[in-house]
């Protein structure tokens, strides 16, 4: 069964629907996960903690600290988790979820995660009508959670709208289906992945660099991907703020683009995969400065010089490697991307264009159309972690032809 073995930590709200969680918790347990529940201090008032421990076999937590005055560690609760459940999440714990309002518990932890989060909302029909409700849903939408939509029926008020938590068997069956979906799956497993992301910055003078607006979060997203899907996974990264501590992942920082070059060749020759999404800057200043360039003239020239193309050279020492670039045009978008596809010696390419809105550099999300020689598709508007997702998912299609 998918959901054998599998760690579901269930972050409970104060709504009425919180009763019907019992029923959840042992439908879990019966399947063979590991459950853990954790509370909003006015879910209290609607289920008791006694109900919930014995059913999950694990202390029920609602406050960071316990009556014994032992700290409840909410990272490593978090860190526990494969997913996060929130159910019933009211329209409080929503807003609070999305704006990072992190005053009890339950939302320190969920903030404190890196497992897919899945929500089932409960709460009156007008509620879940009104628009900053709508709005938070799709903000949690963009954050690349599940949501698990109410159902509607006789609510709590007596009133009968849309607003009813979806049934535990409902929620049940959509976790189970999300961990027997093949993006789960290991197919990845045994495999080494080499990615390169961020941006690289080219030394002026001590103080100053040339650099762009890659946030690293597309290489970074890919990466995690790669890794629960049980890649090894060497990820050379330029100047970025992004974090990962996957175990899967090792990661080298590097700066410039001779930097990640050399970093990149380190790692190549066993590499089985590897996918360029760095933004590496194509030129470098012929020297750095020593000693900080000071103002004097009107106008200053700063010679460069060509970096090496990593890719390009990756693809002249290809042997086994199944080799995925990214193209950011401005124009002839299909063209440039196809020619580089041949010039580079690549077996796919990845073009998002500057032209869509919310494709690109510093957003969250992508747009993407994936190139082989002889294959196009085109892919909506998604979060970067769903993108890697369908990236990774024609990899997987390509090497296991
Ligand atoms: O030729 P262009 O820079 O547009 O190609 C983009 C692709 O080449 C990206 O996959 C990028 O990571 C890679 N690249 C590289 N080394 C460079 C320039 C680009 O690996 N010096």
């Amino acid at each position: 069964m998918a959901i054998q073995g599998k760690k579901i930590l269930i972050c409970v709200s104060g709504g009425i629907a919180a009763y019907k969680i019992n029923y959840l918790i042992r439908d879990f347990v019966k399947k063979g996960a590991e459950v853990q529940v954790l509370m909003t201090p006015s879910a209290e008032n609607f289920v008791s903690k006694l109900t919930l421990s014995t059913l999950s076999k694990n202390p029920v937590f609602s406050d960071f600290y316990s009556e014994n005055g032992t700290w409840n560690n909410h990272v490593e609760l978090a860190l526990w988790a494969d997913v996060i459940l929130m159910a019933p999440c009211t329209a409080n714990t929503l807003g609070k979820m999305v704006h990072g309002i992190c005053n009890n518990l339950v939302i320190a932890t969920y903030m404190s995660a890196k497992c897919p989060v899945f929500i089932a909302p409960a709460m009156d029909l007008d509620m879940y009508q009104h628009p900053s409700t709508k709005q938070n849903l799709e903000l949690a939408e963009d954050f690349g959670h599940f949501i698990i939509p109410a159902e509607t029926g006789e609510l709590a008020s007596g009133l009968v709208g849309q607003g009813r938590m979806a049934e535990p068997e409902t929620i049940s069956k959509t976790i189970e289906e999300f961990f027997s979906s093949d993006k789960n799956s290991k197919n990845l497993a045994g495999k080494t992945v080499l990615i390169t992301a961020g941006p690289t910055y080219e030394a002026i003078d001590p103080v100053r660099f040339i650099g762009n607006h890659s946030s690293g979060k597309m290489g970074f997203s890919i990466a995690e991907e790669a890794a629960n899907r049980g890649a090894k996974v060497i990820l050379i990264s330029g100047p970025s703020a992004q974090q990962t501590n996957h175990p899967n992942i090792e990661i080298h920082r590097v700066t410039s683009a001779r930097e990640m070059f050399d970093q990149v060749f380190n790692f190549y020759e066993n590499a089985d995969i590897a996918i360029a999404s760095a933004a590496v800057a194509d030129y470098a200043p012929k020297e750095i400065a020593k000693e900080k360039i000071k103002k004097s003239e009107d106008e200053l020239t700063i010679e460069l010089i060509k970096n090496p193309d990593i890719l390009k050279t990756m693809g002249e020492r290809k042997t086994k490697q199944f080799l995925v670039g990214f193209a950011l045009e401005t124009q002839n978008e299909e063209e440039n991307a196809k020619g580089k596809l041949e010039k580079k010696n690549l077996d796919m390419i990845v073009l998002n264009s500057l032209r869509d809105e919310g494709a690109g550099f510093k957003n969250d999300t992508n747009k993407i159309k994936i190139f082989t020689k002889t294959e196009l598709k085109e892919f909506p508007l998604k979060t970067k972690n769903a993108v890697a997702q369908d990236i990774l998912n024609f990899v997987e299609e390509q090497i296991l032809k």
